[in-house]
């Protein structure tokens, strides 16, 4: 490791560092706990659809887009007054509204024509829908959490660039919050990222640690990153100290089915270094960079987090006998 160069702003000093190998502090009892305090939390009901550029600014050029949350369908399109959300089946004979098309605000059904907007037409009904600017989360009021009016949006930096993921995995949110839950494996698992990180500090609910982010060849850059769950679907990572105090990396996990989960993450990278109003025009080209590294940490950790379900699920067969 004394082959690094590390650059950036200082840190803190450290006592010295546990000299037990990695798997020996890997601790899967408070990797447990911290996981079971996370899903005894409530998330009000708020679930994360997608990134909000996907779903662009003119209703013109963004027709209406189908998802699937926790077994049930969902139409998103552009309505008068922002985006909305309701159920995918039209309330006459059950045509897909998503295959359909939005005129004035209105969803317009591809089968007979009925036109839909914001009053109920029997059972179908608009969702509450919260867009955050980056991400776009809809209210499902059967979900079994006491429904908020807001989801519980992490403290975000005041300017940033903004970088959105979205990967499907085989597995339960737990199971991505859990792989979250674990910077040990960060830099045997990642080694193309994380060149050194030991745990600074751990509580019951929060785990923080000292990580060098492989920047070029032997550069890196060395900062403080705490982890914690807001809700049982999130977990954030907040870069405490070091360069890019303030940046935040959201990973949402939501249910699509029984087996299956979307990862959405997000990274709201910023800086106060004065050089930071020169980057942030630079946005779209530092985007698909930031992407490009989410994805590839995503990739690994899906298979992680799969792995684990796979293991998790062969457990519980064993022992029901
Ligand atoms: S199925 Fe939609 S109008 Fe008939
Ligand atoms: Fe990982």
């Amino acid at each position: 490791m004394s082959e690094l160069i590390l650059f950036g702003r200082p840190l803190p000093a450290l006592p010295p560092a546990s000299t037990l190998p990695d798997w020996q502090q890997a601790d899967p009892r408070w990797m447990a706990s911290a996981l079971q305090i996370a899903l005894g939390r409530s998330g009000g009901g708020w679930f994360v659809v997608d990134e909000r550029r996907r779903f662009g600014v003119e209703a013109s050029k963004s027709p209406p887009r189908r998802y699937c949350i926790d077994d049930r369908e969902f139409v998103i399109w552009h309505g008068p007054n922002g985006l909305m959300a309701a159920p995918d089946a039209c309330p006459h004979m059950g045509a897909s509204l998503a295959a359909g098309c939005v005129r004035q605000g209105r969803l317009k059904c591809p089968w007979h024509g009925m036109e839909l907007g914001d009053k109920p037409q029997g059972a179908w009904r608009p969702l509450p829908l919260h867009d955050d600017g980056v991400l776009v989360w809809v209210r499902l009021d059967d979900a079994g959490e006491a429904p908020t009016e807001r989801p519980f949006l992490p403290l975000r930096p005041d300017r940033y660039i903004d970088a959105v993921v979205r990967l499907e995995a085989r597995c339960r949110p737990e199971d991505l919050l859990a792989n979250r839950l674990d910077p040990w494996h960060g830099v045997h698992y990642h080694p193309h990222t994380f060149r050194r990180l030991r745990v600074v500090e751990r509580r019951d609910d929060e785990i923080t640690v000292r990580v060098a982010f492989a920047v070029l060849g032997r550069l890196a850059v060395e900062v403080d990153a705490r982890f914690h769950c807001p809700d049982p679907r999130t977990i954030v990572m907040t870069i405490v100290a070091g360069d890019g105090a303030g940046s935040v990396v959201e990973t949402h996990a939501t249910p699509i089915d029984d087996t299956r989960c979307a990862v959405i993450e997000a990274t709201l990278a910023t800086s106060d270094r004065p050089q930071m109003k020169y980057v942030l025009p630079l946005a779209r080209w530092a985007r698909p960079w930031l992407e490009r590294r989410a994805s590839r940490l995503w990739i690994e950790d899906v298979a992680y987090a799969e792995r684990r379900r796979v293991v998790l699920d062969a457990q519980s067969r064993a022992a029901s006998g």
